[in-house]
């Protein structure tokens, strides 16, 4: 089982689009795939329940209900996290996963809040669990923008690896209206989507960062 943390305590950076998104790809793939919302605004959840009986099957989790029961075969789990998860939460969550997503919007009000976010978790994620990996995504970019250029130049200053960058597209709007992820559309209306996602995946399965 490899178990994955999508946070950020801004508001609104991406975390449920990454984490929903995760979660199809890998059930696209037929792995059982899990995805848990630690969030009260419950949008993981509000998504699961309007995704189509027959799409691939992702389980939910609601993990403010109580403790949660994963089945033996789960081989991926996804957990969203709610804005304003501190390093505290994070601190308390970090034994259960192995890899840290930390989404990033191209806003020097974003990036302000994920440089001290990472500044006050790298050290003490590090000595709980010598073995997670930690990167951030940058979330709704538009590579033309001057925000983009700032963006990857403060990811990549970071201590931890940039892994990543996700354009700003309709497709995550319109696949989340409906209850899948951009691996469930047409190929070619999110080919594009899909591509970007390839060095983030490859990250998360613990191969090097491309
Ligand atoms: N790459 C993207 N392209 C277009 N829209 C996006 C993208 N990523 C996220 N969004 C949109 O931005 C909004 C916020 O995204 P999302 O809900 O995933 O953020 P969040 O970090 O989970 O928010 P919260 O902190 O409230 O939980 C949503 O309307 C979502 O559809
Ligand atoms: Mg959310």
């Amino acid at each position: 089982m490899r178990s994955i943390l999508v946070v950020n305590p801004k508001g609104g950076c991406g975390k449920t689009t990454i984490a929903t998104n995760l979660a199809t790809y890998y059930s696209v793939w037929g792995m059982s795939t899990a995805l848990v919302d630690l969030d009260p605004q419950q949008s993981s959840m509000d998504w699961l329940r309007v995704r189509p009986k027959d799409e691939n099957p992702i389980q939910g989790f609601n993990a403010l209900k109580g403790k949660i029961y994963l089945d033996a075969d789960t081989e991926r789990v996804i957990y969203d996290c709610p804005a304003r998860t501190d390093s505290k939460k994070v601190a308390k969550l970090i034994d259960l996963v192995d890899v840290v997503i930390i989404p990033v919007m191209p806003s020097s009000i974003d990036m302000r809040v994920a440089a001290k976010f990472i500044a006050d978790i790298v050290g003490k994620v590090k000595a709980s669990n010598s073995k997670v990996i930690m990167g951030v995504v940058a979330n709704r970019t538009q590579k033309n923008y001057h925000s983009h250029a700032a963006l990857v130049t403060f990811l990549k200053a970071l201590d931890v690896p940039f892994v990543g960058a996700l354009r700003n597209s309709e497709n995550y709007v319109k696949a989340a209206d409906s209850g899948v992820g951009i691996f469930e559309v047409s190929l070619s209306e999110a080919k594009q989507d899909m591509k970007e996602w390839e060095p983030i995946l490859h990250w998360v399965e613990g191969k090097r960062v491309l």
